[in-house]
């Protein structure tokens, strides 16, 4: 047994990883091990020789146990000093930047405009972006040859299928689908196409956010009161609106609304070119022919509808100059609107 023990010892002085110490360990202490051996030879020994023998197995068996136990930590303390060295961090290196997601101004806009309607009890629908001639404008009360068409130069995909020139085709699709033919209230913000050049003004794809109200008795006031609403949660408290008549196909009056100047109130200055007035939308009250296109029976209904360009509001409201800026997805850009918007949480 002594010998064992001190072929142990020595043993254990000569490994120096963990790994090296577990195979020892099942080598010495294990089933077949020579201590193991020992226990077994045992059960031919007389009960004295068995006393006796038993007991400085027993504490053979602990003190090389005790001899694993003290080789472990010391190995463990020494791989743990070893990766400590190896794993050692230079906290003077400079720090990678961690870029920060925002979101995109225009989608802000958006959220901010969606929010305003909700709050009034709207729901927000959507509808395709590759549309058909027959929502985008007949429903609307824009057959084919109509002058008012050619202000909207249209992508078409064939004769019938075109990227919607506008929202209000949403107007038709909502109308149609309601089986109930009772009231809409719903906004539907996406994006739309047109066959424009591209300037500071504009875009051949931007975005509008159209309203649709339809009840009975709605009128005029109710288009007003909405918007005036609308105008004092988007540019502040203190704006009013006022209504310019205007001409829109599908509706009747149609309307053009401004809201006064943000900026000087009222005064004149650039932003409102010294007027005091801005044009922030269109609207009115939706035109009998386009109810009765689409099931709705203009002697029990009547309704408002408005569209609302977030590119115009996002410009006005932030003083962005360039429509473009929205779409070329330039870092800078969005950066430096979130620094002056005071970050995005
Ligand atoms: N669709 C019109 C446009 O793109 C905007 C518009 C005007 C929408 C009046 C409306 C409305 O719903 O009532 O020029």
């Amino acid at each position: 047994m002594e010998e064992l023990k001190v072929e142990i010892e020595k043993k254990l002085k000569e490994i120096t990883t963990l790994k090296e110490w577990n195979d020892l360990k099942v080598q010495y202490l294990g089933k077949k091990g020579p201590i193991s051996e020992q226990i077994n030879k045992m059960a031919s020994l007389s009960s004295e020789e068995k006393k006796e023998f038993g007991k400085q197995l027993n504490s053979l068996k602990n003190e090389v146990n005790l001899l694993f136990d003290e080789k472990k930590s010391e190995l463990e303390k020494e791989e743990l000093e070893k990766r400590l060295e190896e794993e050692k961090i230079d906290i003077t290196l400079p720090a990678t930047k961690i870029l920060k997601g925002a979101t995109h101004p225009l989608e802000k806009v958006i959220d901010e405009i969606e929010e305003i309607f909700l709050s009034m009890g709207y729901d927000i629908v959507e509808g395709p972006e590759v549309e058909e001639d027959l929502y985008n404008f007949e429903k609307l009360n824009l057959p084919k040859g109509h002058p008012a068409r050619d202000t909207q130069d249209s992508f078409y995909i064939t004769e019938d299928i075109l990227l919607r020139t506008q929202t209000s085709p949403v107007q038709a699709r909502t109308m149609e689908s309601n089986q109930e033919k009772g009231p809409i209230r719903i906004i539907c913000p996406g994006k739309t196409y047109r066959r424009d050049d591209d300037d500071a003004t504009h875009s051949h794809q931007f975005t509008q956010i159209e309203g649709l109200v339809i009840d009975k008795n709605i009128s005029l006031a109710d288009l007003k009161g909405t918007l005036e609403i609308f105008a004092k949660k988007m540019f502040g408290e203190d704006r009013s609106i006022r209504f310019r008549p205007s001409f829109f196909p599908f509706t009747e009056p149609s309307i053009e609304v401004d809201v006064s100047c943000f900026k000087c109130g009222g005064v004149g200055c650039p932003i409102c070119k010294k007027t005091g007035w801005i044009e922030i939308l269109g609207s009115g009250i939706v035109h009998p022919n386009v109810l009765k296109n689409c099931g709705y029976d203009p002697e029990k209904y009547t309704g408002f509808a408005f569209g609302i360009g977030p590119e115009r509001v996002a410009m006005l409201k932030y003083g962005i100059q360039d429509i473009r800026a929205f779409y070329l997805n330039d870092m800078r850009f969005i950066e430096d609107f979130n620094r002056i918007e005071g970050g995005n949480e």
